[in-house]
């Protein structure tokens, strides 16, 4: 049995991006694994200027972990600013760290090229999710192509401080199936809000109706055969309905299927694979309270967890 962590930033609604790429891993893991999950919300500080707003994306992120099947009976679920542990020890790290470290963080350099402010908080970001990682002793990080070099930082980080002091930490490794690695947007770049390309996990049907039918394809004609692979729509009919997949590659390369009738057919796959999910959306809301019960249950035991690493690592600093 290993341990595994991982968390999402609550910086917007969760889409399928973050569904195949961890949410599913994450479902997966949590049946044989000790699994910790927790809502990322002080790395979302880096974008998010509106404290009504952070609260509410954080609950609304939550509710779309249960929904989605995460277990608290299985799983430790959590909001990150909940364990204060998680700044102390990145104050820490931070100052063991070499500045060229950071400099080599390709997401930094990304996400301003977005338009995101050049803030320390986002030039340190990989320095925070290094200490998410090493307080809780992880050994899997269950996360997208993305982020894999933030989880090699991260082992790079406590290698740095066993040799500067001792044995601390675990070394964390990365887990990302291949297929699951990069899931593209409605554009073919990678799903991201950034780029304006994601389905959204929780949307109403009309709008799921217009994002599938704006998804960029080829001007190849229907009569004629059309290669299935590396085509948007197919690659996520193959996430959202893998037990049909192949007869839609099948029509593809045949002729005579085009584009508008596969996307009638993710259309209709898609609110296959969502309607569970909504579903049990409605049910988690009627619950009042429950969110915000099952967050405190497991801030106490991630703080309990947290807490035997933190005071290893003040005892060798000397604090
Ligand atoms: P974030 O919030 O950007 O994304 C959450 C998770 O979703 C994955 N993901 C994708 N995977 C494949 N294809 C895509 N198009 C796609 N879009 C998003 C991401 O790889 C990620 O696994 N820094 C992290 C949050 C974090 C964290 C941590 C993760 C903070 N501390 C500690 C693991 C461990 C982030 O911004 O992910």
């Amino acid at each position: 049995m290993k341990r595994v962590l991982s968390g999402i930033q609550p910086s917007g609604n969760l889409h399928l991006g973050n569904y195949f790429g961890a949410l599913r891993q994450w479902l997966q893991l949590q049946n044989d694994h000790e699994c910790f999950f927790f809502l990322a919300d002080l790395h979302s500080l880096t974008t998010v200027r509106n404290g009504d707003e952070l609260r509410s994306l954080t609950l609304e992120a939550a509710i779309t972990y249960l929904a989605c099947g995460l277990d608290p009976a299985k799983s430790v679920l959590f909001r990150q600013s909940d364990v204060s542990y998680h700044t102390d020890l990145a104050w820490i790290l931070s100052t063991i760290i070499p500045k060229g470290l950071m400099e080599r963080a390709h997401s930094y350099k990304d996400k301003v090229a977005k338009g995101i402010s050049a803030t320390v908080g986002l030039f340190t970001y990989p320095v925070l999710m290094a200490a998410d990682i090493l307080l809780y002793r992880t050994d899997l990080v269950p996360v997208g192509k993305d982020q894999k070099q933030h989880v090699e930082i991260a082992r790079d980080i406590a290698e740095k401080f066993h040799h500067l002091y001792d044995e601390a930490f675990v070394l964390p490794e990365p887990y990302i199936p291949e297929d699951v690695a990069v899931i593209p947007g409605t554009d073919g770049q990678k799903m991201s809000k950034s780029y304006h390309n994601t389905i959204p996990i929780f949307t109403d049907e009309t709008q799921l109706m217009k994002t599938v039918m704006g998804i960029v394809t080829d001007s190849t004609g229907v009569d004629e055969k059309k290669v299935p692979e590396g085509n948007i729509v197919y690659e996520l009919y193959k996430l959202v309905a893998p037990a049909q997949s192949d007869e839609m590659a099948a029509k593809f390369r045949e002729g005579g299927y085009g584009y508008g009738d596969a996307k009638k057919d993710l259309l209709s796959g898609l609110k296959h694979f969502l309607e569970p999910i909504w579903e049990e959306r409605r049910k988690i809301e009627a619950r009042k309270g429950y969110v915000e019960e099952v967050l405190d249950d497991g801030a106490h035991k991630a703080q309990a967890e947290a807490e035997m690493v933190m005071a290893k690592v003040r005892g060798l600093v000397g604090i």
